[in-house]
């Protein structure tokens, strides 16, 4: 059967049947809002290429969370910027870096209502902003994973809900699990930055935590655009390395890698709408070429059509009315 018996409008026709028709129902506590905080600083420093997000001092981290919890986020994902840089990180995993100390300072004002994800890496404890040692201008991998799991551990310790290591370096999900094993945490979750590509869509989050490499790239260490069965075979082995779900990144460029990864395999899938797609669209809302509360919820539906379970955003406090349009 076809047209004239068939007419597809009919089932579009008001907004109650298009509510009822409705497959994708979006809901606040999916998503995850990220914070920057910065040792020392006393107020906050707005992030230019990122309009509306700014650097918080430590003093501001639990008011900020707070505002995320009252519009129905549950997680936050928090990224520091320490006083001092070095060749081994040490400001990642002393017991009081800033990471530490926001842990410890959000777990004491909201307990298990918030659930506080700690973003494991190097590149913003690093004076030459990778994510790793490096020797020879090659970025070592095994003593690189024994520091992240030295950091996951100080979180830990420190009160955190979940680790998301995010270095893509080889073994770094097993020597983290291990290491919070041995240490006593085996309840805490592990998200895995599985599938994080080489992109451009970092540039603003990487002027945010002042972790642009000095020299090189992050190819050697990130994907290539291109290949979508190594982020198959990525995800794979942190699922055999016991990471408890796993993360595309970045989002707009890879829903293709989202629903692979939703259709192969049974863990919670995360999407991560980086920085430069943030940027993008205020950018173009703010030159009034868009109407930035449409694109958003655009942006969220199409990572959950997509497959993602948790999307990482931040966008997550400006979403408003999007529960209630279709
Ligand atoms: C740390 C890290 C990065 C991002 C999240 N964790 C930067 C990078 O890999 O260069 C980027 C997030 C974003 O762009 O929003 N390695």
């Amino acid at each position: 059967m076809s047209f004239p018996t068939v007419r597809m409008r009919r089932l579009r026709k008001t907004q109650a049947l298009r509510d009822m028709l409705n497959p994708i129902t979006l809901n606040p506590a999916h998503l995850i809002y990220p914070i920057f905080v910065e040792e020392n600083l006393k107020t906050p420093t707005p992030i230019e290429s990122m309009p509306g997000y700014s650097r918080l001092p430590l003093s501001m981290v639990v008011a900020e969370a707070k505002a995320a919890l009252a519009q129905g986020i549950k997680g936050v994902l928090l990224f520091g910027i320490p006083a001092k840089k070095d060749e081994t990180a040490t400001s990642a995993y002393a017991p009081e870096g800033i990471i530490q100390q926001a842990i410890r300072l959000l777990k004491k004002a909201c307990g298990d209502e918030l659930v506080i994800i700690g973003d494991v890496c190097l590149c913003e404890y690093m004076s030459h902003g990778h994510c790793g040692i490096v020797k020879d201008n090659e970025i070592q991998n095994d003593p690189t994973i024994a520091l992240l799991a030295k950091t996951a551990v100080s979180y830990a310790q420190a009160g955190i809900d979940i680790v998301a290591p995010s270095a893509m370096m080889d073994g770094q999900i097993t020597a983290i699990r291990e290491a919070l094993d041995e240490a006593g945490y085996d309840q805490i979750p592990i998200i895995a930055y599985a599938a994080k590509y080489a992109s451009g869509f970092y540039g603003p989050f990487r002027d945010a935590a002042e972790s642009t490499p000095k020299f090189g790239n992050r190819h050697s260490y990130q994907m290539n655009p291109g290949n979508p069965q190594e982020a198959l075979r990525e995800i794979e082995l942190d699922i055999a390395e016991g990471a408890d779900m796993v993360m595309i990144k970045p989002a707009l460029a890879y829903l293709d890698i989202i629903t692979l990864a939703k259709a192969s395999f049974n863990v919670p899938v995360v999407a991560y709408n980086v920085s430069g797609e943030y940027s993008m669209v205020k950018a173009a809302a703010q030159n009034g070429w868009i109407d930035e509360q449409t694109i958003i919820r655009e942006i969220l539906i199409s990572l959950k059509r997509a497959g993602a379970d948790l999307i990482i955003t931040y966008h997550a406090k400006d979403v408003k009315s999007w529960l209630t349009q279709s």
